[in-house]
């Protein structure tokens, strides 16, 4: 049987681009990402950049295959799981606690995923933030990444 997997890929400009593939039941999400590596002319790859030769080849201790599950059923992660996914840079409330590794889901049905920008995957800025950004130069651009513009003045260190 065949699932139905939505996989966004957010850029570190805000740009995403979302496509879709077909997954057979019970495959691990990553090893299905990294078969099809492209769809459409998007990468599906569960790494970014480096990553996708620097990681631990999906025994869930790297992180850096993490992605967002924004739609679907996925089982809770295990002890492994929850531990990388607690560890920098990743933390457990992180993309509002819905970050996963790709390595750790098996597909059983529909899905729905992001994968931010970063090495890890782990940025949280949002199409909307980095409009904004774009949109006010002024604003401090080492806050990219935790969601928002910092409000706090620049001090120039
Ligand atoms: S590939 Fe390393 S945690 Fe998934």
């Amino acid at each position: 049987m065949l699932h139905p997997v939505t996989f966004t890929r957010r850029g570190e400009e805000g740009f995403e681009t979302t496509v879709r593939l077909e997954v057979e039941e019970g495959t691990s999400l990553r090893r299905a990402l990294l078969r099809a590596a492209e769809v459409d002319g998007v990468s599906v790859s569960p790494h970014n950049g480096a990553a996708a030769w620097v990681n631990c080849r999906g025994f869930g201790t790297c992180g850096t295959c993490a992605v967002e599950v924004v739609r679907g059923e996925v089982p809770p992660a295990a002890v492994r799981e929850a531990w990388r996914l607690d560890f920098p840079p990743h933390h457990a409330g992180s993309h509002g606690g819905r970050l996963r590794l790709a390595c750790r889901i098996a597909v059983h049905g529909p899905l729905e995923v992001v994968k931010h920008p970063g090495f890890w995957g782990q940025e949280e800025q949002s199409r909307e933030d980095a409009e904004q950004d774009r949109e006010s130069p002024s604003t401090d651009q080492g806050a990219r990444g935790l969601g928002r513009s910092s409000p706090l003045p620049h001090t120039g260190e």
